[in-house]
């Protein structure tokens, strides 16, 4: 959107650029994140880690949807990765993709090089790649335990690191917890503790940013129909958690991203250092 994170500007007159933003504020336009229309770009540039498929896919099409050129992210679906970025160019954004573990730094330096080359620079930074291994404590492996923490923990701190470095002034850096820190449902305990993790990041780094007009939150959602959430989980588990959802289904992988959009807006910006829990209210 053309007013999008304009946080040092003082006025803005009820023009084109307002109309924009505002329909940057409406809600999902669909389940599957699908953009609707060709929008301009809002000059801005943003890298969304793992977003080749789930969240972190509607979120890259969400903020291209909103004018941002995106850097698209994969660790090993590269064909998806690459689908996504056709899909943005389809409706008229512009993208690319590229291949990063984030639990490598010298990948995250080179996924945010690649950026820089492209576009110039970097303006939003959604550190979302992640991934979910359950198990009763007494049953969890260490494979299983040193994963999550390689690519949760170490690769949300790879991926802020460079965030901090790079992102411009008036920027907006997100990390991605779970609503799961609040729930603390048993079999969840490794992985909520990586996910809590993001959020003393989120918070901590937004105070170490002072002066540089960047906001830094952790996005908290809570159950999420994507491959993460729904494998290894039966009808049956998965209607219970419908059940203690208000809105009476699973959030879509474009409810996040319409959030993390909203935050992007001119408007979110006084929201800083926070745990945003974008979860229909199942906590
Ligand atoms: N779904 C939920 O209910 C839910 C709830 C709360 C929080 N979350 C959080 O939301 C985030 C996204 O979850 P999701 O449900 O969208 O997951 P998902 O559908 O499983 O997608 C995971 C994404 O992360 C990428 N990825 C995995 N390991 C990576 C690595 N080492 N380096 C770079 N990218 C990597 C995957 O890339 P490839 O395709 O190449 O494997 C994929 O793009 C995660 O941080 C998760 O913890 C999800």
């Amino acid at each position: 959107m053309a007013d999008y994170m304009d946080t040092t500007s003082q006025e803005h007159s009820l023009s084109r650029r307002t109309l924009l933003a505002a329909s940057a504020l409406t809600p999902a336009l669909s389940a599957t994140g699908t953009a609707a229309q060709t929008t301009p770009s809002n000059g801005k540039v943003a890298i969304v880690t793992g977003s080749s498929r789930g969240i972190g896919a509607a979120t890259a099409k969400r903020l291209a949807q909103d004018g941002f050129r995106v850097t698209v992210n994969c660790v090993v679906n590269r064909d998806l990765a690459a689908g996504v970025v056709r899909e943005i160019e389809a409706a008229g954004g512009e993208a690319i993709w590229e291949q990063a573990d984030v639990s490598d730094p010298a990948s995250v330096r080179r996924l945010f090089d690649v950026t820089e080359r492209a576009f110039g620079g970097t303006d939003v930074v959604v550190a979302n790649a992640g991934i979910m291994r359950l198990a009763p404590f007494a049953d969890m492996t260490d494979e299983d335990f040193d994963h999550m923490v390689a690519v949760n923990l170490k690769g949300g701190f790879n991926t802020l690191r460079e965030a901090a470095r790079r992102v411009r002034e008036g920027g907006r850096i997100f990390t991605t917890s779970s609503s799961i820190t609040t729930l603390r449902s048993p079999t969840y305990g490794p992985y909520a503790a990586t996910k809590g993790s993001m959020e003393l990041f989120a918070n901590i780094l937004a105070k170490e940013l002072q002066g540089r007009m960047v906001s830094v939150n952790a996005i908290a959602p809570g159950v999420v129909a994507t491959s993460l959430f729904l494998d290894g989980k039966t009808e049956q588990q998965v209607a219970g958690f419908v059940q203690r959802t208000p809105h009476g289904r699973l959030g879509e992988p474009a409810d996040i991203a319409a959030a993390i959009s909203l935050l992007c807006s001119q408007g979110g910006w006084w929201v800083n250092g926070q745990t945003v829990l974008a979860n229909g209210g199942i906590v």
